[in-house]
């Protein structure tokens, strides 16, 4: 399969923890395509920090602070983005805490937020956009 550089052109990409980690390095990639990026995370203070350093590409980048764990923001962010832009063509869930080191029994915080958190976000986003898509809300 060839995947065409120019495929995220003026798309509306949503990010979940798009503000650090693997999130951001694909908020990078995407935007140097030209997407229109949505990072959603809950500190804003990095939340701004990523759109600083996403001014330079050509799609233009905007922020949401959520928490991916509550149902309430979750529907809320993803009204304002289709108020804003309109559906999101691609959700990308990133959000979630990385714990360095061993992970066969961690403390149950750490497994929460390592694994449980994106565990969550993924059905809620899905739940958030995909009646949309259909038309269904
Ligand atoms: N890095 C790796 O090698 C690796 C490998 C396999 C799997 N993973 C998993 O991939 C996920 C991301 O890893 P990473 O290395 O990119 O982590 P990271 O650098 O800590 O970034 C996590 C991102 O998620 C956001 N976030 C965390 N909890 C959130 C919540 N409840 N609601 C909304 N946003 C939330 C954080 O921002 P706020 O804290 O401001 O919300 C941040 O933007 C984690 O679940 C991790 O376990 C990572």
């Amino acid at each position: 399969m060839t995947v065409s550089l120019k495929s995220f052109q003026d798309r509306v990409v949503l990010i979940t923890g798009g503000s650090s980690g693997i999130g951001l390095a694909l908020a990078r990639n995407l935007a140097a395509q030209g997407a229109h990026l949505w990072l959603l995370a809950r500190r804003k203070d990095t939340l701004n920090e990523a759109m600083e350093q996403l001014k330079v590409f050509p799609g233009g980048c905007q922020v949401i602070s959520a928490d991916v764990s509550d149902w309430t923001q979750v529907q809320k962010a993803v009204s304002r983005i289709e108020k804003e832009a309109g559906l999101p063509d691609l959700v990308i869930n990133s959000a979630g805490v990385s714990h360095p080191g061993y992970v066969l029994y961690p403390p149950r915080r750490v497994f929460w937020e390592s694994l449980g958190i994106p565990a969550t976000a993924q059905p809620s986003m899905r739940c958030a956009v995909s009646p949309m898509r259909l038309g269904l809300k």
